[in-house]
């Protein structure tokens, strides 16, 4: 199948910008590690998002707010060093930019400076505007993260659809215009109102990348893990799975456990 921007040899936000405005959709998932992300720029995958969520499937945390700006550097530079195509995003983590705008500016320039991604991503709307001006500054690409924000579970106290009240739809729409109007190139909107996401993304002229936020929107994101079917406990609405690679590892490796053990392997081709 063609595509309008197949043909880039490097997707930049002005690609997504372009992508937008010709209604062709953003493909992003996200990727933690070298091998993943070589697989993944290998099929033109639009963006890769280096997410927080790698407090989650890669370390095993119950919420994202342990993960470190030194973790998140290591899994970013792994990641940009598999990529040549594909706009490189890496999430900021709890604690680097919420409340002071120097540090978040510093946490910024940290993750562009160690790692060569193209690009930023925060969570929260007008409470982060300051943050997200003063890196805007430093000519760093910022994209917005609005609705299911889970930087805030203790703040919320659970992972189900946000704005569904009238007053949150109403500050959440408000907030797509501050992102907008600071500067941000994109925002993820997450798990909000299907209604509610289609007059974000008809309402702002940056391209929207939906999770759990239906179709009208300029983009899809996913966790990696989750729709390749390697998460095993997290089957919420809004995921679609394209594989069932928890399965299948499973099963390969009992293979090797049982070819070990009957002296199946290693046979006298595969030896010196
Ligand atoms: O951390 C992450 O993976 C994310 C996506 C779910 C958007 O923020």
């Amino acid at each position: 199948m063609a595509y309008l921007q197949t043909d880039v040899t490097k997707v930049t936000t002005r690609v997504l910008q372009n992508m937008k405005l010709h209604g062709e959709k953003i493909a992003m998932l996200t990727a933690y590690d070298y091998s993943m992300a070589r697989l993944l720029d290998s099929t033109k995958i639009d963006v890769v998002l280096v997410g927080d969520s790698a407090a989650n499937v890669m370390e095993g945390h119950k919420t994202t707010l342990p993960i470190t700006l030194d973790e998140m550097i290591v899994y970013a530079t792994s990641v940009v060093r598999a990529i040549d195509r594909a706009l490189v995003v890496v999430d900021m983590p709890f604690g680097t930019y919420q409340g002071n705008s120097k540090q978040a500016l510093a946490s910024a320039i940290r993750i562009m400076k160690e790692t060569g991604a193209d690009a930023v991503k925060l969570e929260g709307g007008e409470e982060v505007l300051e943050s997200i001006s003063r890196i805007l500054t430093a000519g760093i690409p910022v994209m917005g993260h609005l609705g299911l924000t889970p930087q805030s579970i203790n703040k919320f106290g659970t992972y189900a659809v946000r704005a569904t009240e009238a007053d949150e739809a109403e500050r959440l729409l408000h907030d797509a215009h501050v992102l907008e109007q600071a500067g941000c190139f994109s925002m993820v909107l997450e798990k909000i109102p299907a209604k509610l996401a289609a007059q974000v993304t008809k309402e702002v002229k940056i391209p929207t990348i939906g999770i759990g936020a239906g179709s009208e929107v300029d983009g899809q994101v996913l966790v990696l893990q989750d729709m390749l079917g390697i998460t095993q406990q997290f089957k919420p609405r809004y995921l679609r799975t394209y594989g069932t690679f928890g399965d299948d590892i499973a099963n390969a490796v009992r293979r090797y456990i049982s070819d070990v053990k009957n002296l199946d392997f290693p046979n006298e081709r595969e030896q010196y």
